[in-house]
């Protein structure tokens, strides 16, 4: 979702700070000659677990910029829809019927715009490369997109709009020529907002967790407005609730308690009316309602009948991802971007090791680890501050009573901490075979003031933080920085794009939103605001190595309106699936008058978040 509406192009206004923002520029070129003198020294005697194989080099032919109704791709390849908005997932599922949209309907089909995407191996028949369960987060409801009645809000749609958000696990196959939804299947599933969840790890229980249908906190209905995410090692489904601010309204009681928390959260945004017809989304009548949604929930995407997790050992933020890789000790490591201008970064790395035999010895894994959140120095030094009650500043004295408060509150832990304010990170993606992680920071139109790591003001095209993670060590709680790329047209001086002078004229992207590493160990990058330069959102592949790094080339082009989410690609690398999220959207778009009517191309049919698959035609590896 673009929510950075305060959106202004680049003028003048940066010339009149230049000197600022090359001041930046200068420190962080010594660093990086510093970073390479440390790396030269440091690569020998630390890098022992990380492969010295070079990637393979990208071998496609780039498409060309443009905006335009439909998708493209690359010559030499196919894309073809695997599932769509509305799409039967049980047998007793009625058919899409746009006009005629209910609840019911919808918690037995596919969710709305599409985000995350991860693929578990089917139980029993893992070495079967034509079958997989297909995990998704749906991000939120548009509206007036989705319904042709929507300026006469009702109770339906508020409940439509429930059922539309949170999750579908769908078993998919191919065919030898596509993929496709497998109906009726043992593991397909919903996970709405209304879902039955457990509260696990430190917050379960506690007295700002209780609402008045859960007195003891410890369990909570469903799950919202889910984004990007991760699959663990053991096969669970990790979905992040982003902006569930916006689902909120009301006012709190004078002096309420939450008052200052909610504040940080942005809770009430009052984006939508649902606490008209659902109390609990006013929090005037449920104050901690909101503390129950801004976790991460675990699901295992194998048994439809098992009980969602929300685990809050992982702290309560506008978490984007949570994309997982194991330590070198076994522990396993979640990167997690807080989505908003001038949020953190952060880590949580589990006390235990990961089983890697018995996926049940894992199951409660998350509920115990320390969470960190990162502080970019201007040395090219990351430090990983732990959010510990008892520790620093997180104590009594400050509001926090036990480490409950301080995952309830993990903003404003992070605030006292001195964590480093980001221009809005999104996914954060490791590579296991680099001991890299890439961050995706999409944009904040909002920064009057540099820092190292975030140099650019007025940063409208967003950049790639690269950490280096000492010797492959993601458990570390000192590591490097350096930046990987800077948004925008670089044939723009005055913008400050920053990419490898190889980059051709449609490498160029901006606005990164989420990332994902091929089995050959290479960075692709999905956007979220490239069409604010004019052309649309799409997928980029990113070289991360030697003198090629920093180069980009153009892979997919997305509808007009759309962002292009949960790139994954098949452990074979032969398919790519991507999820083209709010396609049709744009200003004053609406049901009866979309900005494309992609996928279906039907009057009778309004725009389509989608899956989409992708695949060679010579059945070769995607990205050559
Ligand atoms: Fe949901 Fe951060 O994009
Ligand atoms: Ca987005
Ligand atoms: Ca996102
Ligand atoms: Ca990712």
């Amino acid at each position: 979702m673009i929510d950075d509406s305060e959106f202004v192009p680049c003028n003048g206004r940066q010339d009149l700070e230049a000197s600022t923002f090359s001041a930046v520029v200068d420190r962080r070129l010594t660093r990086r000659g510093f970073v390479s003198m440390v790396a030269a020294t440091a690569a020998v005697s630390a890098c022992a677990s990380l492969s010295s194989a070079r990637s393979r080099p990208f071998d496609f032919v780039e498409i060309s910029r443009g905006l335009d109704e439909t998708i493209h791709v690359p010559v030499g390849y196919d894309a073809h829809t695997v599932i769509k908005w509305g799409d039967p997932l049980f047998t007793d599922a009625p058919a899409f019927d746009p006009l005629g949209q209910t609840a019911a309907a919808q918690v037995r089909q596919f969710g709305y715009n599409n985000d995350f995407l991860g693929t578990v191996p089917v139980p029993g028949d893992e070495k079967n490369i034509n079958r997989a369960i297909l995990c998704v987060n749906h991000e939120y409801t548009s509206t007036p997109l989705m319904f042709p009645d929507a300026d006469q809000l009702s109770a339906e749609h508020t409940l439509t709009e429930m059922a539309a958000h949170g999750g579908s696990i769908v078993e998919i196959e191919f065919d030898g020529s596509i993929w496709q939804p497998v109906v009726p299947s043992l593991y397909n599933r919903r996970i709405t907002a209304e879902t039955a969840m457990e509260i696990t790890g430190p917050a379960a229980g506690h007295a700002r967790m209780a609402t008045s249908t859960n007195p003891d906190g410890r369990v909570v209905a469903g799950t919202l407005n889910n984004c990007a995410g991760g699959i663990t090692p053991w096969g669970s489904f990790l979905m992040a609730e982003e902006n569930v601010n916006g689902n909120f309204m009301g006012s709190l009681p004078e002096g309420h308690r939450e008052a200052e928390n909610h504040e940080r959260m942005g809770v009430p945004a009052g984006w939508y009316q649902w606490g008209q017809f659902v109390d609990r989304f006013d929090v005037s009548k449920e104050p901690n309602e909101p503390n129950r949604f801004g976790w991460i929930v675990e699901v295992d995407p194998t048994d439809p009948t098992s009980t969602p997790k929300k685990r809050t050992a992982l702290g309560r933020f506008k978490h984007e991802g949570s994309e997982t890789v194991i330590a070198p000790d076994g522990r396993l490591v979640i990167y997690m971007g807080d989505d908003q201008q001038f949020e953190y970064v952060y880590k949580f790395v589990t006390r235990d090791p990961v089983d890697q035999r018995r996926a049940d010895a894992n199951a409660d894994l998350l509920d115990h680890g320390t969470l960190y959140v990162a502080r970019f120095d201007e040395d090219g030094t990351v430090a990983w501050l732990p959010l510990v009650h008892g520790t620093g500043p997180l104590t009594p004295a400050n509001g926090f009573g036990s480490q409950a408060d301080v995952v309830i509150e993990a903003r404003r832990a992070a605030d006292l901490l001195g964590a480093t304010p980001m221009d809005r990170p999104e996914d954060v993606q490791p590579s296991e075979r680099h001991g890299t992680a890439y961050v995706m920071l999409t944009n904040n139109s909002g920064r009057e003031e540099a820092n190292a790591a975030n140099p650019r003001l007025n940063n409208a095209y967003g950049h790639v933080v690269e950490i280096t993670e000492p010797g492959g060590d993601f458990a570390a709680t000192t590591s490097r920085w350096d930046l990987l790329v800077q948004g925008g047209d670089p044939a723009k001086p005055e913008l400050g794009a920053q990419f490898s002078n190889v980059t051709s004229t449609d490498g160029w992207f901006s606005c990164p939103d989420n990332g994902a590493v091929d089995p050959n160990g290479r960075l692709w990058v999905s956007t979220d605001g490239n069409q604010r330069t004019g052309s649309a959102d799409g997928l980029w592949a990113v070289e991360t190595e030697g003198e090629g790094r920093g180069t980009s080339r153009a892979f997919f082009r997305a509808p007009i309106g759309a962002e292009v989410c949960g790139p994954v690609f098949s452990a074979d690398g032969l398919n790519l699936f991507i999820a083209v999220q709010h396609p049709g959207d744009g200003r004053g778009a609406t049901f009866s008058n979309p900005t494309t009517r992609w996928p279906d191309f039907q009057e009778t049919m309004p725009p389509r978040p989608s899956v989409i698959a992708i695949r060679r035609r010579d059945g070769g590896p995607v990205g050559g």
